[in-house]
């Protein structure tokens, strides 16, 4: 880990982990994820000036619960110790901690002192956001209790040491004032001065890029998403035509999707583009499969086996750019904790560990929204980068039933009435995602006097921060209507529209 990062994060398995590292990058400041187990020397090889302990599922009581090295409090930089990072953080250091009598879930009115250094500033009460079943009963020595909620002490401090803790979650938006306090914590603290910023990333990856690859030849699976187009324009920005871009068409993509991103990364981005059309044979594929784990598995070793057809006709290329981006890799260093199961079927669409190539990943210490600025800097256009999430199999997921050409058509068009409605009423960039299910549902209906017995879609609309959770978005009857009117009179085969009002948990975004 050559880098050096202000901020480490150590993680006891919190779903709300990559939560805190956004926060502090959203501050411009580069905060590293790093699992609680980490040895002492190697987070001290990041020269942090601050260290998190993460919340995490476990009870410190438990004998397999999750440590990390007592070290971090020799390393002489702040400490902030959350929720199960708070319970650690007290127990290690010569406190108690115990089963709660009453588990705190969901908001809770926070009441500190005034003289609370972490808190300074800040009007109590504060409406703060729990979840922990332990609570501390007895702090250890040189702290103080600087916060309370009815039900636990919620904030303790060790001025001295600059070690804090809090039984909350500030990174969560629920949390009043939450970002302010770990705001207070990074510049006010801890005396962090921010360093993350776009342009001085473009031009260190590109040096480092032109570094690694020197004159030897890249390739790129494009999968028509912004994450890989992000990452081809940056590769392409730092080696130009030694990169060759592989875009499959696997029949599944949006209306023109196709086209669209094919012409701008030719025009936009400069990039050598390949544009294969393999719809015809990812569709026999399918021919006749319903099961949505199964069109899962055969779209993704599809994919892989055109991909390397397509690879060995371009010769020996030693490098294959990747667009990972930093949740990924923070899923497979993780300790497992309630977040690192959800999302275990995203890696389809990509490739296998054994293809022989050397892997440049150029986003994998980027957020989504990070990697948007990035595009925006590197010249892609609004339109290109702000583009929304669209799964790795397609539109073959949001087909429930057989993926047929006519179901296809069906979708299709519903889905780019959705987003041209979305984009139109500007709720567009609001939204985490918008878009249309077909269902396996056919129903009886009357247009111009006559009976008609057909197909039902589905609106599906939701607001996330990073697609883990999500609400379902209330989208304005009058966009609803438009959507609605023109679905039935535009796509044939459609004739009622229904509205998915599900939010992730218990539902998942996609259907499938
Ligand atoms: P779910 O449906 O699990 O999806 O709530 C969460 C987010 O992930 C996207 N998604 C995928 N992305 N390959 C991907 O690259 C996939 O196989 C895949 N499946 C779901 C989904 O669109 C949502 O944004």
């Amino acid at each position: 880990m050559e880098n050096s990062h202000p901020v480490v994060i150590l993680d006891f398995g919190s779903q709300y982990t990559q939560l805190i590292a956004r926060r502090i990058r959203e501050m411009q400041v580069s905060a590293i994820i790093l699992p609680c187990n980490k040895p002492l020397t190697e987070i001290a090889a990041v020269k942090p000036q601050a260290i998190i302990l993460s919340g995490g599922p476990s009870s410190v009581y438990d004998p397999a619960a999750p440590v990390c090295d007592p070290g971090v409090f020799d390393l002489d930089v702040p400490v902030l110790g959350i929720c199960y990072g708070l319970q650690w953080m007290a127990s290690r250091l010569g406190g108690k901690v115990q089963k709660a009598e009453r588990r705190e879930y969901g908001f809770a009115e926070l009441e500190f002192d005034a003289s609370s250094l972490l808190l300074q500033g800040l009007p109590s009460p504060l409406r703060v956001w729990n979840s922990h079943g332990d609570h501390v009963v007895e702090v250890p020595a040189g702290f103080r209790v600087t916060g309370r909620t009815e039900n636990a002490i919620s904030v303790i401090e060790n001025s001295t040491k600059r070690w804090f803790a809090v039984e909350f979650h500030p990174e969560v938006r629920h949390t009043d004032r939450g970002a302010e306090i770990l705001h207070r914590f990074v510049f006010d603290v801890c005396g962090i001065q921010p360093n993350w910023f776009t342009p001085s990333f473009v031009q260190s990856s590109v040096d480092e890029i032109r570094r690694k690859v020197g004159k030897d030849r890249a390739l790129c699976a494009i999968s028509g998403g912004v994450d890989s187009s992000v990452a081809a324009t940056l590769v392409g920005r730092a080696i130009g035509d030694q990169l060759t871009c592989v875009f499959v068409n696997n029949g599944l993509l949006r209306l023109n999707e196709f086209e669209k991103v094919t012409q701008v990364l030719r025009s936009q981005a400069h990039l050598k583009v390949l544009a294969v059309d393999y719809s015809e044979r990812f569709l026999n594929r399918l021919h006749g499969v319903a099961d949505p784990e199964q069109k899962r598995k055969i779209i993704g070793e599809e994919f892989i086996r055109v991909f390397e057809e397509e690879a060995r006709k371009l010769g020996d290329i030693p490098w294959l750019v990747q667009g990972t981006l930093y949740p990924d890799v923070i899923e497979s260093v993780s300790v497992k904790g309630p977040a690192a199961t959800i999302k275990s079927h995203h890696n389809v669409g990509g490739l296998p560990p054994d293809l022989k190539f050397k892997l440049l990943e150029p986003l994998r210490e980027l957020f989504k929204d990070e990697v948007r600025a990035v595009g925006r800097e590197l010249g892609l256009s609004e339109d290109m980068v702000s583009r929304q999430p669209f799964p790795g199999p397609g539109l073959a997921v949001r087909i429930l039933g057989d993926v047929t050409e006519d179901r296809l058509r069906m979708v299709r068009g519903a889905d780019a009435i959705v987003v041209e409605e979305v984009r139109r009423a500007g709720l567009y960039r609001r939204y985490w995602q918008s878009f249309a299910v077909l269902l396996p549902v056919m129903s009886v209906g009357v247009m111009g006097d006559a009976r008609t017995y057909a197909n039902a879609v589905a609106v599906r609309a939701v607001e996330s921060e990073d697609g883990m959770t999500a609400d379902w978005a209330k989208i304005p009857s009058d966009v609803l209507t438009r959507i609605s009117t023109r679905i039935v009179n535009e796509v044939r085969g459609v004739n009622r529209v229904v509205l998915d009002i599900t939010s992730k948990p218990p539902g998942t975004i996609e259907w499938e």
